[in-house]
């Protein structure tokens, strides 16, 4: 059995990527290639589980590139490509759609919320969206898969499916279980409106969220309009928790200024909210805009991300056909 470590992720190409993608994804991306290998990959086809706009999406896809790269991924050290360029995603998602069970889809809560009340009307391809999942980690049998916890359950299902694969081909060891890497902050970051929910692209209010794209006049407006309360900052952390938007910004706080939470509350205990935004929104300017302006630059050169996307293409099939040739060979294919 290879013990070699493999680091694969993804990330949906739905347009804008903002705070909390960055804080809980990309910069424990870039942290990760230090020193492990990593497959990075734009993931087109899960995109399209719900309706996309062709040329939006086309866009889309470039922008979160010009993401990955703008943060700190290396295409020189991992490598980066969008799903749909390599054909063997969707094979292999094929034969897992037969390896999975009905039962085991039916269980998964992200289906449910997606979904919503209205099942019959979802598509068929968000419903199997997790083989898709397995097939884009098992491809190249990563081992390990940093996600949010929110991914936690389809992670599992991967796992499943590896098994049981192992099982029903007597080839154990074949596939290896791959391991999660809970990011710890992905689901730290919380809207700015309302601490009780995820910043999220799908908020109707553009100020619950950072943009990556967002000026730093932006960014400076949505700090100080962020939902607070006209006591001053607790300084014990058993009453933060109880104030969902103070305990956001201090965790926002203490992320980008590289601090433990006790550590940020200690500085911050007893101030009014206004002294914390202030630092907090000179902070994330520093940090977040020159992101932005490198994003807004690359977008004006798509003949380069497409370049970068193309020899990534190119080092993921050679390791994708390889595996799946014995995949298919393991379950009889001619
Ligand atoms: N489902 C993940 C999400 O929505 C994206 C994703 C697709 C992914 N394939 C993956 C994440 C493989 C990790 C590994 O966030």
């Amino acid at each position: 059995m290879s013990e070699k470590k493999l680091v694969f992720s993804g990330v949906q190409p739905t347009g804008n990527l903002h705070l909390g993608n960055y804080l809980g994804a990309l910069k424990n991306f870039v942290s990760l290639q230090k020193n492990m290998d990593c497959i990075y990959c734009v993931v087109d086809l899960h995109a399209i589980t719900t309706f996309q706009n062709p040329k939006e999406l086309k866009n889309n896809i470039l922008e979160t590139t010009a993401s990955f790269l703008a943060t700190g991924l290396d295409p020189n050290k991992s490598i980066i490509f969008n799903q749909s360029s390599v054909s063997a995603h969707s094979e292999l998602a094929w034969i897992f759609n037969c390896v999975s069970r009905v039962g085991w889809l039916n269980r998964m809560t992200q289906f449910k919320d997606k979904a919503g009340s209205d099942k019959e009307k979802a598509s068929v391809g968000l419903y199997i969206y997790p083989n898709l999942m397995a097939a884009d980690i098992l491809l190249y049998k990563a081992t390990h898969v940093p996600v949010g916890a929110d991914q936690k359950q389809h992670l599992e299902l991967s796992r499943d499916i590896a098994q049981k694969f192992n099982n029903d081909f007597n080839c154990k060891g074949f596939f290896p279980l791959p391991e999660p890497l809970i990011l710890k902050n992905i689901s730290r970051v919380m809207s700015l409106r309302d601490g009780t929910k995820k910043m999220s692209k799908s908020e109707e209010s553009d100020y619950s969220r950072i943009n990556l794209k967002d000026s730093a006049d932006e960014i400076v407006k949505k700090i100080k309009k962020a939902k607070s309360d006209s006591e001053s900052i607790p300084d014990n952390l058993k009453s933060l928790e109880k104030k969902p938007e103070a305990l956001n910004l201090l965790n926002i706080y203490s992320e980008v200024s590289k601090i433990n939470l006790e550590k940020a509350l200690k500085e911050m205990a007893g101030k009014e909210y206004s002294f914390i935004k202030s630092k907090l929104a000179d902070l994330l300017v520093s940090e977040i805009s020159p992101v932005g302006k490198e994003i807004n630059k690359l977008m004006n050169d798509k003949a380069y991300l497409l370049q970068i996307l193309k020899k990534g293409t190119e080092k993921a099939s050679i390791k994708a056909e390889e595996n799946l040739k014995n995949v298919r060979e393991k379950v009889g294919l001619i």
